[in-house]
């Protein structure tokens, strides 16, 4: 069973680079299903299990896709099916944004219900109704939702989505990119990852505007065709080292960073009493005073606000803080399952509703503890970090899904912390370090 073995207490320092994003390469992936003619060529793409479950998704369908180190080349102009595999989406609920492409493009879309995840329900009502807003018809049978479109293709409209959806919003978007008329998105996410994909979708033929603010409109245009996109630097990942950074760190420079991405954490950090040093091309984060937060009240909500991807790590800090903090998580309903692996490590928190009460205390213990999702483990590596003695982190699946070496990005900045992927290795590497 793969494992993190970290040592805590040890003081970060240095310089990490921080890879393309994940929640903007996906959805870039699928949009690149919507060039007719020509090759895409994506750049600066994390080495993700996520991407590599998309990139095998879109291939599944007839994509030809090249992997060069951290850039994908991909040809779109043979695709030869509308029902990407039943396990693929399953595995990745994400991969339901390639509905959008294949509807407009071909007129039929057949996908799995994604379903729900550890962190909520997660229904996928808003892409359908934005889609059927558009012309398309849908019918769930057999555990897939059949779309669609009328003779003639998609019809532009306005359409005022009940929650600013990322998810929906791509999917209406990249349908909308060839449909007859202008189509309105009200309420849209603004997400800078979403602004991400629109620049690939005009650099592809498109005519997406205001893509970054709740209004988006989208003219639709007879072809697409395949561009050179460079991914945007994933602003969670940033966020993870920066929340790490300023309770364990001794000056560490988070590089390949869009400051604005994260505004509302860096106002979090900095209210916390870090320091934060904006640079051209990066972030420079000084710890706390005595490396403990001030208390601090969180909420997460839709962007700009404080990001539900950034709540798990500020929880983990939040633990050795200075007083009492409360976070409360408003996007999804079950994204807590971080603080019972927390109060295994001696963190002393209680839920609320949905806030956590988090009473700061000197010091956490090392612990075996197990993610429960993405963030989760992250943040049971940052409290691995924090805490005094052997951390030993599992659910490593998780943290490869989003993660691009988070292993090796630590160990640069000084931390003393490891990856096992079975028993031998562990039983090798404590050999070792009981000779070193
Ligand atoms: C994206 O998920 C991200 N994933 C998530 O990051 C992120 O947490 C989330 O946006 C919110 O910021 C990717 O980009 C791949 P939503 P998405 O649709 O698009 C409800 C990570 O850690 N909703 O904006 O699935 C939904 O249940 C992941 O990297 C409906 O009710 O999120 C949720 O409560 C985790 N009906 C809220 O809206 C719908 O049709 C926001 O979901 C769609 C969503």
């Amino acid at each position: 069973m793969a494992r993190i073995l970290i040592e805590g207490g040890h003081l970060l320092e240095g310089t990490v680079r921080v890879s393309g994003a994940k929640n903007a390469v996906l959805p870039i992936l699928a949009a690149s299903l919507l060039a007719a003619e020509g090759v895409s060529h994506i750049e600066e793409v994390p080495h993700l299990l996520d991407v590599e479950n998309m990139a095998n998704t879109i291939h599944a369908l007839g994509a030809d896709v090249e992997w060069q180190d951290s850039s994908v080349t991909i040809n779109a102009e043979n695709i030869n099916s509308v029902t990407p595999p039943y396990d693929l989406v399953r595995r990745m609920r994400a991969s339901f944004v390639v509905a959008g492409p294949l509807l407009t493009r071909f007129g039929e879309a057949v996908i799995a219900l994604p379903g729900g995840c550890n962190i909520g329900p997660r229904p996928v009502d808003l892409h359908i109704k934005g889609l059927e807003a558009l012309g398309a018809t849908s019918i769930v049978e057999n555990g897939f939702v059949r779309l669609k479109a009328p003779t003639g293709g998609l019809r532009g409209s306005r359409i005022y989505l009940d929650i600013p959806s990322v998810g929906a919003t791509q999917n209406i978007m990249m349908a909308a990119v060839l449909a007859k008329g202008q189509t309105i998105i009200e309420n849209a996410a603004k997400e800078p990852e979403n602004v991400d994909l629109a620049n690939y979708l005009n650099a592809m033929g498109a005519r997406v505007r205001g893509a970054g603010t709740d209004i988006i409109r989208i003219d639709g245009v007879d072809v697409m065709h395949g561009a050179t996109h460079s991914v945007i630097p994933d602003r969670i990942e940033a966020g993870t080292f920066l929340v790490a950074g300023a309770v364990m760190g001794n000056g560490v420079y988070v590089e390949n960073t869009v400051s604005q991405h994260i505004m509302s954490l860096i106002a979090k950090l900095e209210e916390a009493g870090a320091t934060i040093e904006d640079r051209v091309d990066g972030i420079k984060v000084w710890p706390c005073e005595g490396r403990r937060m001030r208390p601090l009240d969180v909420k997460t909500h839709y962007y700009p606000s404080y990001p539900t991807d950034m709540q798990a790590q500020m929880v983990a800090a939040l633990c050795v803080a200075q007083g009492t903090s409360t976070v409360t998580e408003t996007v999804f309903e079950n994204r807590f399952m971080h603080v019972a692996e927390l109060q295994r490590m001696g963190a002393s928190i209680h839920i609320e509703g949905r806030t956590a009460v988090i009473d700061g205390i000197e010091r956490l213990s090392g612990a075996r503890v197990t993610s429960t999702d993405l963030r989760a483990g992250a943040a049971l590596v940052i409290a691995g970090l924090i805490a005094e003695g052997e951390t030993e982190v599992h659910g490593l699946h998780h943290l490869d899904r989003g993660y691009d070496n988070l292993v090796g990005k630590f160990q640069s900045l000084g931390a003393r912390i490891a990856r096992f992927e079975d028993e031998e290795e562990v039983a090798g590497a404590a050999g070792a370090s009981a000779g070193a």
